[in-house]
């Protein structure tokens, strides 16, 4: 099946922005983002995903004990699990959280990393620098994606990244420290026409639509409090996440799931 275009079935939760606090330093906030992320895992584990992508902002600071809260919570998770820094992550503490898992560990310098062993190839960008708000994709970065993609042009491929390379309406409008790299990455995704979405958090309201000779996804914060765009009706205050499905020719379907729906 590695090598080639098909894909048998394959389902992927993303979730992001779940910016757990430390309980004490705003108690309550505290508590129910624990208790969305809580729900959350749970309703994943329902609908039974082949592989989670968490696409950053896991913590509000990057304090230890934001982490630990995190990974309790993350450890009832029963699909593999990969994460990507949001420019509130340390991402060191994060490494280390994640365990043992051999992936983390393909480049010492960033956050980023290649799974070769699913139907679809997920490469996972970091786009974040110590300190810095907006998202990042320097000229290594651009030289290693540019690099991995010639490696599997035969090969459906997702990308995740934190930051969304691309504006969304008024929330969000120029969102890298240097356009140029925005418009590198832009670049390197359009000509790669075996990637199927560019998967992103960090605006915290969603966002699914054609881009650059792709799918552009984002999926809203988990963190209910800090979410835009969303009809609060409709999701009832419950955290949202983003199911993906490819098979076939692998193009990719993207929809809201709001925690606790029914099927
Ligand atoms: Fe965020």
């Amino acid at each position: 099946m590695l090598n080639s275009p098909e894909v048998e079935f394959m389902k992927i939760a993303q979730f992001s922005d779940t910016h757990m606090l430390v309980p004490g330093a705003d108690h309550s906030a505290a508590l129910l983002r624990a208790d969305w992320l809580r729900e959350t895992v749970a309703d994943i584990n329902g609908q039974r995903p082949d592989a989670v992508i968490f696409t950053g902002d896991t913590t509000q600071t990057g304090h230890p004990e934001e982490y630990a809260v995190l990974f309790e919570i993350l450890a009832t998770l029963n699909a593999p699990l990969y994460v990507i820094p949001g420019n509130r992550d340390d991402k060191d503490a994060l490494r280390r959280g994640c365990g043992d898992r051999e992936h983390l560990w393909q480049s010492d310098q960033y956050f980023h990393y290649v799974i070769e062993d699913l139907d679809v190839r997920l490469i996972g960008i970091d786009s974040t620098d110590h300190g810095e708000r907006m998202g990042v994709f320097c000229s290594e970065r651009q030289i290693w994606l540019d690099a991995v993609l010639r490696e599997g042009r035969d090969r459906p491929t997702l990308l995740f990244i934190h930051h969304p390379p691309f504006d969304v309406d008024d929330h969000y409008v120029g969102g890298y420290r240097r356009a140029d790299e925005a418009v590198a990455l832009t670049d390197i995704i359009g000509r790669n026409s075996q990637v199927k979405g560019l998967l992103c958090g960090h605006v915290h309201c969603p966002v699914n639509r054609e881009w650059n000779g792709t799918r552009a996804v984002v999926t809203p914060s988990i963190a209910v409090d800090l979410r835009k765009g969303v009809d609060e009706n409709d999701a009832k205050e419950q955290p949202i996440y983003m199911l993906h499905e490819m098979s076939g020719a692998a193009e990719l379907t993207s929809q809201l799931r709001v925690v606790g729906a029914k099927m």
